[in-house]
């Protein structure tokens, strides 16, 4: 897909701020410091639109980039980062759950992973309440530019097992990705295309 513009349109504290007009939304889930932002940016091919940083937990807001002016990637807070005061765990835990929950104009969520870590329960747990919500997903595990090739099989054979990927088409993948490489950028365009070409085609 050609992006012809891209701009940061809002941060979102609560649902009341949630940009209305319904065009189709993309987002982007993950453990804190996974690498959410940094895909963004490389899908993209800026730097710095959607803010990256080095001290995980630091988007605590829902981040809505609009693109092409017809469909949006949001950029969700990242979970697990036990430093995080727990006010702020729960009304992360909030925000980000009754997004998935209603948000209606939601087409896609791109699930990202470490490849070099073995997922862990909260990401399990993140895409059993996907599965079980009904909605659409892929899994990318980022930062592999980090592995070896053989590093890179073996890790994406277990993240499989673990997050018990079944290959039955419904988030049945996970796609090996890196921001500094971009590999797997086709794979998530190509996604994210469908996704929202899908979404928009009129009723008839
Ligand atoms: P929070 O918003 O704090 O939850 O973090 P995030 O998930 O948005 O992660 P972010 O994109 O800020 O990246 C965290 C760190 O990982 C940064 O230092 C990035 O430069 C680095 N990083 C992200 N993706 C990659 C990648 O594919 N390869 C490498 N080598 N580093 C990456
Ligand atoms: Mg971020």
């Amino acid at each position: 897909m050609k992006i012809t513009s891209a701009e940061f349109v809002l941060s979102a504290f609560d649902e009341g701020q949630w940009p209305r007009g319904g065009l189709p939304e993309v987002a982007f889930l993950g453990r804190s410091n996974v690498g959410k932002s940094s895909l963004i940016n490389s899908l993209l091919g800026v730097k710095g639109l959607a803010r990256t940083s080095g001290t995980p937990g630091r988007t605590q807001a829902l981040n809505f980039f609009l693109l092409n002016k017809r469909f949006y990637f949001v950029d969700l807070p990242g979970y697990g980062y036990a430093r995080v005061p727990r006010e702020v765990r729960e009304s992360w835990g909030q925000l980000v759950t009754s997004y998935l929950a209603k948000r209606e104009p939601l087409v896609l969520s791109i699930h990202i992973v470490d490849s070099r870590h073995e997922p862990t329960s909260l990401d399990l747990q993140l895409r059993e309440w996907l599965l079980a919500e009904g909605r659409p997903f892929l899994t990318v595990a980022t930062k592999s530019d980090k592995l070896s090739q053989n590093e890179l099989r073996r890790n994406l054979a277990r993240a499989r097992q673990v997050l018990r990927v079944v290959g039955d088409g419904s988030g049945g993948e996970v796609v090996a990705y890196s921001a500094v490489t971009r590999r797997g950028r086709e794979d998530v365009w190509r996604a994210v295309e469908e996704a929202v070409t899908a979404s928009q085609k009129s009723p008839s």
